[in-house]
């Protein structure tokens, strides 16, 4: 596994040796759940399967469903049908470069033209499946059929190596799960996600019920981290997929695993309502470790929003949590630079001064990664910080709490500074890290910019890590929900400008599209990679921001950290979360 770093978005795993811990379970067939049915019932499922989705092709059921914009002449915000269109060329130009050239390994390299394997132990349809929910709502039938198929024929979970807990949560657990809404109810899918979601259900026998980092989906054992330390995003960002599945298929324990971890953590919350970057997996507690809402930290800033919104608004535990933690970010994190003003967070490092006390230094650094928390922040705002259920577009200021007020405005702001950091590059691309100027730098206060790329100066060497741009959704899944939430047309020209930054500076014309490794340079080497939130997320989120506001509506569906969107459910007969 080369660069996890990069491989892995939001939490490269530490290096660490790998060790088992030896909790063998065998996969539990519930009684009430789907269980595993006969052989029998399985053909006769396949069978009314096969035939029900010939006559969705036939009807192109799952295209009028979800996407039918041409015909909707009334409705406020209505599709850009050129760009629209332009960025299903783009998904066709990715997916046609993976298909032609490694259709079935775990993700594509478009300049060597080549596919590689997570582990050794065999794909798991790492690319096909968290690209498949966006082929329906892009109502792209022939690459739909040709993945499912393969998922019908090849995928298999039974693999024995060892695979990242979160990320086959968030990226193939929850395709499966948005494949499986969006074409109304494939069995196919629910089978798949069922089995995956038995192979991963072992990783949470800790003693807190917090994740093990890693799984072995063939062994169906943890493989915890060596010092039994996991990210604090890793383990707050599984809950919308495994709650999904509990409600389709009524069996609980996908959800008391899920909620579980949300019990360890409320009551290991710091007082001051922020949350460092690990938590240790034996003890249930927050480590000394930074606090950031970049990697590490952003997704559990995100579900705990958006696990409020899943169950229509109904369990006022995660509104809590997510409050303090909006009201602790504005206090302790949030700055603004001083010549252009633009809003940004920093990080707040541990560092042990004399006598052994803890001081936080804080590092005005902030992640691409953060950028997501602009749109975070005005859903939050006309949600959680709305006085009534549904709001005007834009809402006005009478129909949000003074919290719903401020987290709105401070979301406007980021969006906008996460621009800045697109506009100011050479390629129009933002690079993975930004360090912000402050009055008291000591670089002088005339410098033009306001932020800068760390190292970036001294030219002739390779360009610092930070200058990468590894095609990147959080911006753009920003302005996707700020364009929804204002109808401001702004936001739709932002997105057409990266867009054609990427068309421009990433796409291989070969097929597929690389990242940059210097993003200003327009004459910048490329990596050679095609990370599948190309095809998840980014180009999803392009494809929404110019479609019209019926497809996925934001009061229906919660998207899940890799843009699976997974509708809103009213449970009947749960008890909520406290
Ligand atoms: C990836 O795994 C699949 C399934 O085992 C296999 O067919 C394929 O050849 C592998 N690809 C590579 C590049 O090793
Ligand atoms: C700078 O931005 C903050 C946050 O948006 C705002 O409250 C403040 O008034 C601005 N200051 C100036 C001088 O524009
Ligand atoms: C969510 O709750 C609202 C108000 O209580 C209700 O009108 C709506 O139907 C619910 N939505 C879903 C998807 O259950």
């Amino acid at each position: 596994m080369a660069e996890p770093a990069l491989r892995q978005r939001k939490n490269g795993t530490p290096a660490d040796e790998q060790k088992a811990n030896g909790t063998t379970k065998p996969n539990v067939v519930g009684g009430k759940g789907k269980g595993s049915p006969s052989k029998y019932a399985t053909g006769l499922i396949g069978l009314v399967a096969f035939v029900f989705a010939a006559l969705l092709y036939r009807s192109d059921y799952f295209l009028r469903q979800h996407v039918a914009p041409e015909l909707e002449t009334t409705t406020r915000l209505p599709a850009d049908l050129q760009r629209r269109d332009a960025v299903v060329q783009a998904f066709k130009h990715a997916w046609s470069g993976y298909e032609r050239d490694a259709m079935g390994d775990d993700q594509y390299h478009p300049i060597s033209k080549k596919g590689t394997n997570l582990t050794d132990a065999g794909g798991i349809g790492y690319t096909i499946v968290d690209a498949i929910d966006t082929m329906q709502i892009m109502g792209l039938t022939e690459e739909y059929t040709r993945a499912r198929a393969w998922i019908e024929k090849s995928l298999s979970f039974d693999r024995n190596g060892k695979f990242n807990t979160f990320e086959i949560t968030i990226r193939i657990l929850g395709g499966l799960l948005s494949a499986y809404h969006l074409c109304s109810g494939d069995p196919l899918y629910l089978e798949k996600a069922t089995e995956l979601a038995d192979r991963l259900l072992p990783a949470f026998e800790t003693p807190f019920g917090l994740p093990a980092t890693d799984v072995n989906l063939g062994l169906r054992k943890a493989v915890e981290d060596a010092n039994n330390v996991a990210s604090t995003a890793e383990v707050g960002s599984v809950q919308l997929e495994l709650r999904y599945l509990s409600h389709l298929t009524d069996n609980d324990e996908y959800w008391d695993k899920a909620e579980n971890v949300m019990k360890t953590i409320k009551a290991a919350t710091l007082p001051s309502g922020l949350a460092t970057i690990y938590m240790g997996t034996e003890s249930g507690q927050f480590l000394m470790s930074q606090i950031r809402l970049g990697s590490r930290g952003d997704s559990f800033y995100e579900y705990l929003l958006k696990q409020y919104l899943q169950t229509n608004q109904t369990e006022t535990g995660y509104r809590e949590l997510y409050e303090n933690a909006m009201t602790a970010i504005h206090k302790t994190l949030l700055r603004t630079t001083p010549a252009k003003n633009l809003t940004f967070f920093v990080e707040l490092v541990p560092q042990r001064g004399r006598r052994g006390k803890i001081d936080w230094h804080a590092e005005p650094k902030q992640d691409h990664l953060v950028c997501f928390l602009g749109g975070n922040l005005m859903l939050g705002a006309t949600t959680a910080g709305a006085d009534k259920h549904s709001v005007s577009v834009p809402p006005m200021d009478d129909e949000l709490s003074p919290t719903g007020q401020r987290d709105w405005k401070t979301g406007m702001d980021v969006i906008e500074t996460c621009i800045e950091t697109y506009k100011g590059t050479a390629t129009g691309l933002s690079p993975e890290i930004v360090h912000f100027r402050t009055s008291d730098d000591g670089l002088g206060s005339t410098a033009k910019t306001d932020w800068y790329i760390k190292g970036a100066r001294g030219s002739s060497k390779e360009p610092p890590y930070d200058a990468r741009y590894i095609l990147r959704p959080e911006t753009i899944e920003s302005l996707f929900v700020a364009y929804r939430l204002t109808g401001d047309e702004k936001y739709r020209q932002y997105g057409w400008d990266i867009f054609q930054a990427i068309e421009k500076y990433c796409r291989v014309e070969t097929g597929g599209y690389a990242s940059i490794l210097n993003v200003d340079d327009v004459n910048s080497k490329l990596e050679d990679r095609m990370e599948t939130f190309m095809l998840s997320e980014t180009l999803k989120y392009l494809y929404l921001l110019f479609s019209d506001e019926s497809v996925l509506p934001l009061d229906k569906y919660v998207f899940n950290t890799e843009a699976h969107p997974l509708p809103i459910f009213t449970p009947q007969s749960r008890r909520p979360f406290t």
